[in-house]
């Protein structure tokens, strides 16, 4: 926080404390990442969430910077920033949700996967800092590739005694989110009033969209289904050979994080009837982590749906998706294990 003439420097930060320790309802929400792409709009967003009263915005760049600009917000919540790893711990420490869009995004030419070799590392990290100093926070995991990351993380919280299936989620919002908008533009409806249900993983044919359950009902031809799933599986790819080298999607990202990650605090806050698409531990197929819809409440992930009706495309993806993310799920557990 920067010195202020009138009340002095420890005055400010005294009242900001107060209001953050006992004062302001809400909960304390950690981002790791957060000077990043999608780290900034995110954390904007965040402060401007009226269930958050505490913000921790962790990167190790540039997270000084960022605090200072969004603590400026005639918002709520209590803004502080953490850089490097020696304040790692400090940002961790009290949070009830840590959100972790940490790591590299792609280039053009590239697959998920091809980030798991620098992001694999970075989530180890920062899972293992969850572990010591907020072992009970819901993590929201963004960094990809998810299909490996969220067993990455897995097998650090196990390691570390702390692991809870229900408190650790792969995001796959941004599936959904697109999946909503594309299938609007066929139906000529508002993406507001579209439900898509997305299941499987996030990453091109794991990435598994069911068209036959959307809300509200219809039906689609042939081509449309082969158009909407290829275009839903392929999001991704349009923007980040949109950007040309300058990375991937971060503003949808932010919104589609910020969406789920209001929901966890809701579900958290005891709200009934909180329902979201997420890539969490699941016996929903013969693998052990899988994309559904589940129930979000004051413990997590209280429930997961199983897949519900498919039909023979459907039946034929899922197939498909199973086969790419059992690779990826065990990809990620041998990183640890090894
Ligand atoms: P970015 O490069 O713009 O930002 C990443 C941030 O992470 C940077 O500020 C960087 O300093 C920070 N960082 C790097 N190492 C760190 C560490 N050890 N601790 C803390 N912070 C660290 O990238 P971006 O566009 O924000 O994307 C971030 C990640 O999110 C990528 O892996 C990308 O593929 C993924 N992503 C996932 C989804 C999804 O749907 N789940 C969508 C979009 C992007
Ligand atoms: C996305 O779906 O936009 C993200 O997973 C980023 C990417 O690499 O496509």
């Amino acid at each position: 926080q920067p010195p202020n003439p009138q009340m002095g420097e420890s005055s400010v930060l005294r009242r900001a404390d107060c209001r953050a320790k006992g004062g302001a309802p809400g909960f304390k929400v950690a981002i790791l990442g957060a000077a990043g792409g999608i780290g900034q709009p995110l954390a904007m967003l965040m402060k401007m969430n009226p269930l958050v009263s505490v913000l921790h915005l962790y990167d190790v760049v540039n997270s000084p910077g960022v605090t200072a600009d969004l603590s400026h917000m005639d918002t709520g919540a209590v803004v502080r920033g953490f850089l490097g790893q020696p304040q790692l711990e400090s940002a961790l420490t009290g949070m009830d949700l840590v959100i972790i869009p940490a790591g590299v995004p792609r280039k053009p030419g590239m697959t998920r996967d091809d980030l798991f070799n620098i992001n694999a590392g970075i989530v180890k990290t920062l899972c293992e800092g969850v572990a010591k100093c907020c072992p009970n926070a819901i993590v929201n995991l963004i960094s990809n590739p998810v299909n490996s990351t969220v067993p990455i993380a897995t097998e650090v919280f196990k390691k570390a005694g702390t692991y809870d299936p229900k408190r650790l989620l792969g995001v796959t919002t941004l599936d959904v989110v697109r999946a909503n908008t594309f299938v609007a533009e066929v139906l000529g409806l508002d993406p507001r009033e579209v439900n898509v249900p997305v299941v499987g993983g996030h990453s091109g044919v794991t990435i598994l969209p069911l068209l036959s359950q959307v809300k509200p009902p219809c039906s689609f031809t042939p081509e449309e289904t082969e158009y909407l799933t290829n275009r839903i599986q392929n999001g991704g790819t349009e923007v980040v050979e949109a950007k040309a080298g300058a990375g991937s999607a971060t503003l949808s990202m932010a919104y589609a994080a910020v969406k789920f990650a209001d929901a966890c605090l809701r579900g958290l806050k005891g709200d009934a009837g909180i329902v979201e698409c997420a890539f969490v531990a699941s016996q929903v197929t013969e693998l052990p982590f899988f994309a559904t819809k589940v129930r979000l409440g004051r413990t997590g992930a209280e429930e997961v749906y199983q897949l519900g009706p498919l039909n023979e495309y459907e039946r034929v993806g899922l197939e498909k998706a199973k086969k790419e993310l059992a690779g990826s799920i065990q990809k990620g557990i041998a990183f640890i294990k090894k």
